[in-house]
């Protein structure tokens, strides 16, 4: 297994995922690793990440010195390369431009790391490469032993090795998919140099995961908080696989849900794959403690007390239960570099089906804690459920609470899952040029309920009724996002299906604003 440093790069993630695509299972953690947690790992190599630091200023984070010392082979990125070469005995300076962007690096003399790898090759029969940088800083001095391995005119030293030590670097990110042999070179790092055999695939992870808890959990008895969503369902279909009837899941229906939404999840868990649900319909209890309520943050709280307050009231009558599963994945318990010096500023606070307290005096199992979002995706469906469910865009935690503006109340959320699903419909069954559907185009697409009335028009008579918003967003990490451009027919037809399916609604908008400065919900 490979041992990742980070240094705080917004690529990091990336680094990890690309090496779990090669098959070979890793782990990130902070660049400040104790020497012993190193040691304890038993690393087959170790890659360091890049960083938004520069080498050269005091206090910057260094890789433990053991990890030069293990004897096993290191790969720097970035400023992982740059604070390599500090560290071994090279040089490392302020470049007076940064560089940034698409690149061609000329492979030179023989490394293990790029022979036989290259887009193409010039007329000396060196090999060519298209890279992917984004560096102030660079090397100027190879530390003893290195030698340059590729280069360009505004980076001589694009990447480095040390061979006998089995030491490499390089300046630009084999991460990202604008490096385009970037996979074949952390392929090339991890199988050819590390020796790590390819070992990590979905049909093994799951015969492991099912032991894995079958020895945790032996013949106790499991509870669940069933959402629907992609985690909180693999994970329990992951654990029904391994101990079946001990596994309890509980389904809230907080009356904030989509449409159907409540018979889907009784279909796929209940009827199709067997599994124990309680579904309980305490959509009057939520509704009774959000009336008068309009402040966001006020009703995301209630939300996520209510629903604290029903789990614990169901399970409490499973007697038997000494665990509570839940659907943690890896994004969510990475420690990541940059979260130790800056705290990210509260703009929501997201309630997750998570935050279940400990006075439960369970045991805590959470078998999706080592996967990646996509992992967990490819282990859904490997586990039978169904891709419309694996594939569907994220929901909220507070559900429509949060996309009804001010007070939430019954005949609003019946006017808006209405409304929603026939945008959804709509998105699903329309394709672009390229044959994808609207649905797969969009990262996130759903439809706001505004409490206020406008006229309108219908037949001879004068509406009065309510307003609905569009709201699609293609983005990548939700962070930032920009609203889909989606065809002029398609809004239209969405926009006639509403007014005339949807008795109470004759308005319907399209959300035109980018994140930031909006949020992609509107609460
Ligand atoms: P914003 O609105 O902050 O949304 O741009 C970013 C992503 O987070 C989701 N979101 C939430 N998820 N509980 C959740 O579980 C919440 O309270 C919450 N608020 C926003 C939002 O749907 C989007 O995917």
């Amino acid at each position: 297994k490979i041992l990742i440093l980070d240094f705080g790069s917004q690529y990091t993630q990336l680094i990890a995922r690309r090496v779990r695509e090669t098959n070979v299972y890793c782990e990130l953690h902070p660049w400040d690793m104790t020497a012993e947690e190193i040691r304890a790992f038993n690393p087959s190599g170790i890659i360091l990440s890049g960083g938004p630091n520069s080498v050269y200023e005091e206090e910057t984070p260094k890789a433990p010195q053991v990890v030069f010392e293990l004897g096993v082979p290191v790969f720097g990125i970035c400023y992982g390369m740059q604070t390599m070469a500090a560290q071994l005995g090279g040089k490392v300076e302020s470049g007076k431009v940064r560089e940034f962007g698409y690149a061609e690096i000329r492979a030179q003399g023989h490394s293990k790391l790029f022979d036989g790898i290259q887009d193409k090759t010039n007329a000396q029969g060196h090999g060519l490469l298209d890279v992917w940088m984004s560096h102030g800083d660079k090397v100027t001095a190879l530390p003893p032993g290195f030698s340059v391995i590729a280069s360009n005119e505004a980076t001589p030293f694009a990447a480095m090795a040390d061979e006998s030590r089995r030491f490499y670097a390089v300046q630009f990110h084999p991460e990202v998919t604008h490096t385009h042999q970037g996979k074949a070179i952390l392929a090339r790092f991890v199988h050819d140099i590390c020796g790590c055999a390819k070992d990590w695939n979905m049909p093994d992870y799951i015969a492991e995961a099912v032991e894995k808890i079958r020895a945790q959990v032996g013949s106790e008895e499991v509870i669940l908080g069933l959402s629907g969503g992609v985690d909180s369902s693999v994970a329990a279909a992951l654990i029904h696989r391994a101990i079946g009837d001990q596994l309890t899941c509980v389904f809230v229906d907080n009356g904030l849900l989509r449409l159907n939404e409540g018979a889907q999840v009784m279909e796929t868990f209940a009827n199709h794959l067997h599994m124990k649900v309680i579904h309980v319909d305490a959509s009057g209890e939520f509704m009774k403690h959000l009336a008068g309520v309009t402040d966001p943050e006020q009703k995301r709280k209630i939300i996520g007390r209510e629903f604290v307050e029903v789990f614990q009231r169901e399970s409490a009558k499973l007697k038997q239960a000494k665990w509570l599963a839940q659907g943690t994945i890896y994004p969510d318990v990475i420690e990541s570099a940059g979260s130790k010096t800056k705290k990210a500023h509260t703009i929501k606070s997201h309630h997750n089906v998570g935050g279940l307290p400990e006075s439960m005096h369970l045991k805590l199992l959470e078998p999706l804690r080592e996967l990646f979002k996509d992992e967990v995706r490819e282990l859904g469906i490997a586990l039978g459920l169904p891709a419309d469910m694996i594939y569907r865009h994220p929901f909220p935690g507070p559900g429509l609470g949060v996309r009804i503006l001010g007070e939430v109340k019954h005949e609003y959320a019946e006017l808006l899952r209405r409304a929603d699903a026939i945008f959804i419909e709509e998105l699903r069954n329309t394709r672009d040029a390229s044959g994808k559907t609207w649905y797969e185009l969009t990262s996130q697409a759903f439809t706001v309920f505004l409490p206020v009335k406008s006229v309108g028009v219908m037949g001879d008579g004068r509406t009065y009724e309510w307003v609905v918003s569009l709201r699609a967003v293609q983005t990548q990490d939700f962070m930032t996002a920009h609203w889909a451009h989606l065809p002029y027919e398609l809004l239209g037809k969405v926009s006639n299906r509403i007014i005339n399916e949807v008795r109470g609604i004759n308005r319907v908008v399209y959300d035109i604003s980018g994140k930031p400065p909006a949020t992609i919900e509107w609460e």
